[in-house]
């Protein structure tokens, strides 16, 4: 069912008639009251464009549109992705669902852990010691979720160096392997389907690297991660190095499942059953908490705020932390492949905007490329900001600044400062008044931006696990809003197809007949390659 949108309209009209100043000078306790926490993770969204009553409106949104039967439906295991005619529980993974977990589950878990250990120990070693590196060769959800969380979780990878293969771009595969020995390397082939184009030759390529190095050993240094056991048998892979997953674990949602191997290998069994303990406890407070108080949800319908009421077309994701880097790019699998859709549940069009685009850096990075837009530029782009109080390499000023920055950018973003503000601000440095004047535009900042902050204490596993688990429930609400199915992704199909069709053209054992646009690149391709 869909959302009754225009019920927002009032709100709208009523805080677009405002500003975030005037709100915040309203209303003193503006920090207190649009602020929400779960321990120690906080969310405060005060410096959003909203005030209570539209929050209310928000919340009984979500309510006709069934956001609580459509979690316990999710919960409970049925089968919620439609158009797959499958359940969506990688909740189960993590012991978040009420589905409770297979045998199948927890042991496919414990087998994969107790292989992570023996890599780690070096009780299951390369033909030449110890394994030194793991090259993972895996693309989308095979691959975003262990780099994020392997480059989040440096200060507890104390295992093998782990590296990351996705691109069919050789080059990729080339750079990695480069300093590495492939005498002391195990290569994970990660793949849901073990039929992606791209991590299948890539898996080839690898193959061929190792066996030049170590000959007949070679599959000795490789293990899979797939739900086509055969697929990965089939490719020459030894039984008790293949790790099965199910087709009820979407792709992005894997990281909880055996494709965690990598960085089980890197952080360890231990610190990984931390990691999915951390979403399990997102999971149990999305599940009990009611809508006005459970963070994913406030958190879903602030994007439907954005996204619906005032028609703001993409969202910035800005950790301040450096090692939540590929966080963004995480997130962009996540919220894009499962809401950019533009059919209902039922296969009628949408009659509302769906997903945004999402993308984002790191600060403080991001301030000194694009925040220039972001602050004077004609669009507004909501931003959600994400930083941790403390360090983990110990107190450090450089952290504080650290922070310093990530709440400046917050300040200006939604205060500005006004030309007068500017124009008081440069006569106080004596400056020439024609000068003042014709600079005071473009120094001038408009504020009225919004930005929503998340805080927690320290980025460790399972504030690692909570965070994820948040923005997946955060899309689930979004997808139910929107009446959209959240779990499949035919759209990234004809792309694929048309690849397929094009590389036997490129290589020039066909010749159809094709678009002259395209027809006329490939020529151009080949005129320049020869
Ligand atoms: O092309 C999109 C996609 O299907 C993603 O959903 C998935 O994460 C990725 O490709 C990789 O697929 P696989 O794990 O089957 O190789």
């Amino acid at each position: 069912m869909m959302a009754p949108f225009r019920e927002l309209d009032p709100h709208v009209a009523r805080l677009r008639a405002t500003s975030l100043r005037a709100l915040f000078a309203d209303d003193a306790a503006r920090f207190d009251r649009f602020t929400m926490r779960l321990d120690d993770l906080l969310i405060d969204y005060s410096k959003e464009k909203v005030d209570a009553a539209a929050l209310d409106a928000l919340v009984a949104l979500a309510r006709e549109a069934g956001v609580e039967d459509a979690r316990e439906a999710m919960v409970s295991g049925e089968n919620w992705n439609l158009t797959e005619g499958r359940a969506a529980l990688h909740m189960a993974l993590r012991g978040g669902a009420d589905a409770p977990a297979s045998d199948d589950v927890t042991g496919t878990l414990d087998r994969m852990l107790a292989f992570a250990e023996d890599v780690r120990e070096g009780r299951y070693a390369a033909s030449a010691g110890n394994f030194t590196d793991i090259v993972n060769i895996g693309i989308g959800g095979s691959d975003l979720g262990p780099v994020m969380v392997a480059r989040a979780l440096e200060p507890d990878c104390d295992g093998p160096r782990l590296h990351f293969v996705s691109n069919v771009d050789p080059g990729h595969l080339t750079d990695t392997v480069k300093f590495l020995d492939p005498t002391r390397t195990l290569v994970i082939l990660a793949s849901k389907t073990f039929k992606t184009m791209e991590t299948m030759m890539n898996a080839r390529a690898a193959s061929d690297w190792l066996r030049a190095a170590v000959g007949e050993e070679a599959g000795r240094h490789m293990a899979a991660v797939s739900t086509n056991i055969e697929g990965a048998a089939a490719f020459g892979i030894e039984e008790n190095r293949v790790f099965g997953f199910w087709d009820w674990v979407g792709g992005r949602y894997s990281i909880w499942s055996a494709i965690g191997l990598p960085v089980a290998i890197g952080i360890g069994a231990q610190d990984f059953r931390v990691f999915l303990r951390g979403a399990a406890t997102m999971d149990q407070h999305f599940r009990d908490a009611p809508l006005d108080k459970n963070l994913p949800v406030i958190l879903a319908l602030l994007g439907i705020w954005r996204r619906n009421g005032m028609g703001w077309p993409t969202v910035a994701l800005i950790p301040y932390d450096q090692r939540l880097e590929r966080f963004p790019a995480y997130v962009q699998q996540l919220d894009m492949e499962s809401n950019g859709k533009q059919v209902g549940r039922g296969g009628d069009p949408v009659d509302t905007a769906t997903g945004p685009v999402i993308w984002g850096e790191p600060g403080t990075n991001a301030q000194h490329s694009f925040f220039q837009l972001l602050h004077q530029g004609t669009d507004i782009v909501p931003v959600d900001f994400i930083a941790a109080a403390e360090s983990r390499d110990g107190p450090d000023e450089r952290h504080i600044a650290l922070l310093a920055n990530c709440l400046a950018q917050g300040q200006a973003l939604a205060f500005g400062r006004t030309e007068d503000e500017v124009q008081a601000k440069m006569a106080e440095k004596h400056g020439d008044p024609d000068e003042i004047g014709r600079l005071a535009p473009h120094r001038t900042f408009p504020g009225d931006r919004p930005s929503t902050t998340i805080l927690h204490r320290r980025l460790d596993p399972f504030t690692l696990g909570r965070l994820v688990a948040l923005y997946e429930h955060k899309v689930f609400v979004q997808g139910v809003i929107w009446g959209i199915n959240s779990f499949d992704q035919w759209g990234v199909e004809l792309g694929k197809e048309l690849a397929s069709g094009l590389l036997p053209v490129l290589k020039g054992d066909t010749t159809p007949s094709l678009d002259v646009s395209t027809a006329g690149l490939v020529a151009a391709l080949k005129e320049m390659s020869s």
